[in-house]
């Protein structure tokens, strides 16, 4: 039996698999709600012999999604795709969203876009009126990081957040390293006031890859309650 969260995440996921039909070129997303997708479409693929190609977002789902039976390919392969499915960190009434609390914004954002859609699967819990109570994630490129991390809090100074702190992500004790070989600057901004600006500013810096912040992007967020009842957002 699954607890209150695990049931809002898998009902979640369910309802998104039933978006994908057959021949379907996919994104696919990263962490925990995200992996209960890639199980229940391995699932579909052994009971209905399903086809679908898929592009993973991390090396984490890669090897999920070939272990299922999903016919991996890179995204260059793949060019274009139908569908992305993926978890987020917060989604606000836009359907703007704060991602990489799992640490693969960079490729879930290329992934993301070139999609014809991205469907976000969420527990009620990542629902907020304002994004910025979740720490915001930074991916810089290591040389210099420690300036772009200056850089990054002049920036914060002008814009319309409440907290102007950042912190360099740790995997125990030595910097916790992206799929593409970055570092994470986390920022604890409380509240956002102006995404689509912030985004912009965090991007212009010298050093920054990407930002968590997707903004525009999300069509689609289906939301798992605890109780196992399912609604969408558009
Ligand atoms: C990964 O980098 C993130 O963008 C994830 O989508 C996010 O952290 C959601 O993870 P959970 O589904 O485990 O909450």
């Amino acid at each position: 039996t699954l607890s209150p969260i695990d049931t809002a995440k898998f009902v979640a996921a369910k309802r998104a698999v039933e978006f994908v039909e057959d021949g379907m070129k996919l994104g696919l997303g990263t962490g925990s709600t995200a992996a209960w997708m890639v199980k229940l479409l391995g699932e579909r693929i052994r009971t209905e012999g399903l086809r679908v190609t898929g592009v993973p977002t991390s090396s984490r789902t890669a090897a999920l999604a070939r272990q299922v039976g999903v016919n991996v390919v890179s995204l260059d392969e793949a060019k274009w795709l139908d569908l992305t499915i993926d978890g987020a960190d917060e989604f606000d009434p836009d359907l703007n969203l704060i991602k990489g609390g799992g640490g693969a914004l960079l490729q879930e954002k290329i992934v993301a876009t070139a999609s014809d859609q991205m469907l976000v699967i969420s527990d009620i819990s990542k629902q907020v009126e304002t994004l910025g109570a979740f720490p915001l994630p930074v991916e810089v490129i290591p040389f210099g990081w420690q300036t772009s991390k200056a850089l990054v809090e002049e920036a914060l100074s002008s814009m319309d957040v409440l907290g102007e702190t950042s912190t360099l992500r740790m995997n125990g004790d030595r910097a916790f390293v992206t799929d593409e070989g970055n570092h994470i600057i986390d920022l604890h901004l409380q509240r956002i006031g102006n995404a689509r600006q912030l985004s912009l500013v965090l991007n212009q810096i010298p050093g920054v890859v990407e930002n968590g912040l997707f903004i525009d992007i999300c069509d689609i967020v289906i939301i798992g309650h605890g109780d196992g009842r399912v609604e969408a957002r558009d």
